[in-house]
C-alpha cells in the first residue's frame, strides 16, 4: 500500500484528478463527507487529505510515502525529502510587492512582513540587504498599507489580492508549482510502486503551450 498526502482544498482536487486519470482512482474519495482517509485496496493506494502546508511534514516523517506539497512550502521549510515531479499546477510566484511608487532607500533597514520568513531572510542576504522580518500569518497585504512593513514578500496568482489592495509587485522571488515528492525510506523500499506512480503522473502533466 502507498499512502499518499493530498492538500486540501482546490488545488487537492486537482491533483486527485491527476491521481485518477493516471490509473490510481479511490472513487469513495469522491463522496461528500468529512472522511479523511481513502482507500483502493486492488490498486494499492490510500489517500488522505492534509492541510496543504502540512504535506511535507506527513511525508518527512514516513506518515505518507509520497505527496503533493507547493514550491513555496518546500523552500520554506526545506524538508528532507525527494522532490520527484514538477505537476505544472497551483502556478503562482513568491514576489516581493509595495504601494505603488514605493522607492527601496538603501540606506535603511528594509521592513518585511511575510508568511515565509526563510524565503524572504535567503533572498535579500543573496543581495546583501539589511532586512527587518515581521512574520505574519495572513492578510499580509494590510502591512505597508497600515505602515506595518515597507514590504511583503508573499504569492502572487492573479494579482487581484495586491490590486485592489493598491499594491504592486516590485520583483518576483521565485515561480512557485505543486511537486510531488516522496519519503527517502520509502523511495529507497517500495522503489518499483513508487516510480510506476511517478511514470503514470508525468503522463499527466500538462506543459505550457
Ligand atoms: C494567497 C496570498 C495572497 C493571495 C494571492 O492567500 O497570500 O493573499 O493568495 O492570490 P491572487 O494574486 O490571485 O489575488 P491565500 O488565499 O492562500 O490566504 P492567506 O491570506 O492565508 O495567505
Amino acid at each position: 500500500m502507498i499512502n499518499i498526502a493530498l492538500p486540501k482544498g482546490r488545488l487537492g482536487e486537482k491533483v486527485y484528478a491527476m491521481f485518477e486519470k493516471a490509473g490510481f482512482e479511490c472513487p469513495s474519495i469522491l463522496e461528500n463527507n468529512r472522511k479523511l482517509i481513502f482507500e483502493n485496496e486492488e490498486k494499492g493506494v490510500r489517500y488522505f487529505w492534509v492541510k496543504p502546508s502540512d504535506v511535507s511534514i506527513y511525508v518527512e516523517r514516513g506518515a505518507a510515502d509520497i505527496g503533493v506539497a507547493g514550491k513555496d512550502i518546500l523552500l520554506e521549510y526545506a524538508p528532507e525529502i525527494y522532490e520527484l515531479l514538477d505537476l505544472n499546477i497551483g502556478k503562482c510566484r513568491m514576489a516581493v510587492a509595495a504601494k505603488s511608487g514605493f522607492y527601496d532607500d538603501n540606506e535603511k533597514t528594509l521592513k518585511v512582513a511575510t508568511k515565509f520568513v526563510n524565503i524572504a531572510k535567503n533572498f535579500y542576504a543573496s543581495r546583501c540587504r539589511d532586512i527587518d522580518i515581521i512574520k505574519l500569518n495572513g492578510s499580509i497585504e494590510i502591512a505597508p498599507i497600515l505602515g506595518l512593513s515597507d514590504v511583503i514578500v508573499d504569492i502572487v496568482e492573479t494579482g487581484t489580492t495586491l490590486r485592489e489592495n493598491d499594491l504592486e509587485v516590485v520583483e518576483t522571488v521565485v515561480p512557485i508549482s505543486a511537486r510531488l515528492i516522496a519519503n527517502k525510506a520509502s523511495f529507497k523500499f517500495k522503489t518499483a510502486e513508487i516510480e510506476k506512480i511517478v511514470d503514470s503522473m508525468k503522463a499527466q502533466v500538462k506543459t505550457d503551450d
